[in-house]
C-alpha cells in the first residue's frame, strides 16, 4: 500500500464507477480515505462499491448523480458527511466524429458531459471546501495536442485544461487544481472505442503509436491522481500532466 497522505480525507469522484475513476477510488481507500463515488447507473454504482467493499471497512459509498444538472450535483453533494477535501472530476465520455458527421446532439452530449459536467460539480463542491481542499480534473493527451477523428473530443479536453489552470488561479491559495491528462487507457470507454471501429484498428494498433510500446492502465492513471491530490504535493497547483507513455513528447 502506498501512503499519499490522504487516510482519514473526504474524496469525491465522478465517474468513480467504471474505469480510470473506480481505480482512483480503489488506491484512495487503500489509503484510508472515505470515498464517494458518483454516477448515473445505479447498477454500475451497486457493482462498484461491491468491488471496493473488498478493501475497505465501509468507507466507499454510491451517490447518483448526473453531473450535466445543477440540481443533481447539488443534491449529490449534501449526502456527504462533512467537508470536501479532495475532488477528482472523472466522468466523461469519447465519441469518435469527424466534423462532417458532428451533430448539434452529439456536440451537445461531448461539451455537457465532459466540460458543464466538469464545472457544476466543482461548483458544487466549492462550498464544502471551507478548510482548504483539492480538484484534480481528467482531460486527455487530446486535450493538449490534436487527435484524428474526434475534434470536439479535443475541443471539449482542451476546455478542461484551460478551466483547470483559470480556477487554479481564482482558487489558490486554498484550494489546489490541477490536471491529468492520459493518453489510451483500457478501460470501458475504450473497449467501446475499439467496439465503434467495428475492427477499424485494434488495441495493438494503438500501441504501435506510443514510445512505450503500449497503451496504460487504468492504476497507472490512478497513482498519478492520488499523488497529485495527496497533501504531500502541497506546492503544485495549475498544473498540467500528461500520463501516456511518451505519446506527446514526440
Ligand atoms: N480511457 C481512455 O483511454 C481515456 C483517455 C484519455 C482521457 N480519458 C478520460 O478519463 C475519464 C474517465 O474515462 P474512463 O476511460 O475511465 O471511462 P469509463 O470507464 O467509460 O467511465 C466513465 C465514468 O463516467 C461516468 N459518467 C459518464 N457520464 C456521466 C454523467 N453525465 N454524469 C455522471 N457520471 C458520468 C460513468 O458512469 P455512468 O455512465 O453510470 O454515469 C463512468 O463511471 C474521462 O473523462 C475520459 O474522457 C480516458
Amino acid at each position: 500500500m502506498i501512503n499519499y497522505g490522504c487516510g482519514r480525507l473526504n474524496v469525491v469522484i465522478s465517474g468513480g464507477t467504471s474505469g480510470i475513476g473506480l481505480a482512483t477510488a480503489e488506491k484512495f481507500l487503500r489509503d484510508g480515505a472515505n470515498v464517494y463515488i458518483l454516477g448515473r447507473s445505479v447498477l454500475r454504482g451497486a457493482m462498484a462499491v461491491q468491488k471496493l467493499q473488498a478493501f475497505t471497512d465501509n468507507k466507499v459509498f454510491y451517490v447518483p448523480c448526473d453531473v450535466i444538472s445543477s440540481e443533481e450535483c447539488k443534491k449529490a453533494l449534501a449526502n456527504i458527511n462533512g467537508a470536501i477535501d479532495i475532488l477528482v472530476n472523472a466522468a466523461g465520455v469519447y465519441q469518435e466524429q469527424r466534423l462532417e458527421n458532428m451533430t448539434e446532439a452529439d456536440y451537445a452530449n461531448i461539451f455537457d458531459t465532459n466540460v458543464k459536467g466538469t464545472m457544476l460539480l466543482t461548483q458544487a463542491a466549492l462550498p464544502y471546501m471551507y478548510g482548504g481542499g483539492c480538484i484534480v480534473n481528467i482531460a486527455s493527451d487530446a486535450g493538449i495536442s490534436g487527435n484524428y477523428g474526434c475534434p470536439v473530443y479535443c475541443a471539449s479536453k482542451g476546455a478542461v485544461v484551460a478551466l483547470s489552470k483559470a480556477l487554479a488561479l481564482d482558487y489558490a491559495p486554498n484550494i489546489r487544481v490541477n490536471c491529468v491528462c492520459p493518453a489510451d487507457v483500457d478501460t470501458p470507454l475504450l473497449r467501446k472505442q475499439l467496439e465503434d471501429s467495428n475492427g477499424g484498428y485494434t488495441m495493438d494498433d494503438m500501441a504501435d503509436a506510443y514510445p512505450l510500446g503500449r497503451i496504460g492502465k487504468a492504476e497507472e492513471i490512478a497513482h498519478v491522481i492520488c499523488s497529485v491530490a495527496s497533501p504531500y504535493n502541497s506546492f503544485m497547483t495549475g498544473a498540467v500532466i500528461p500520463v501516456d507513455g511518451g505519446l506527446t513528447a514526440k
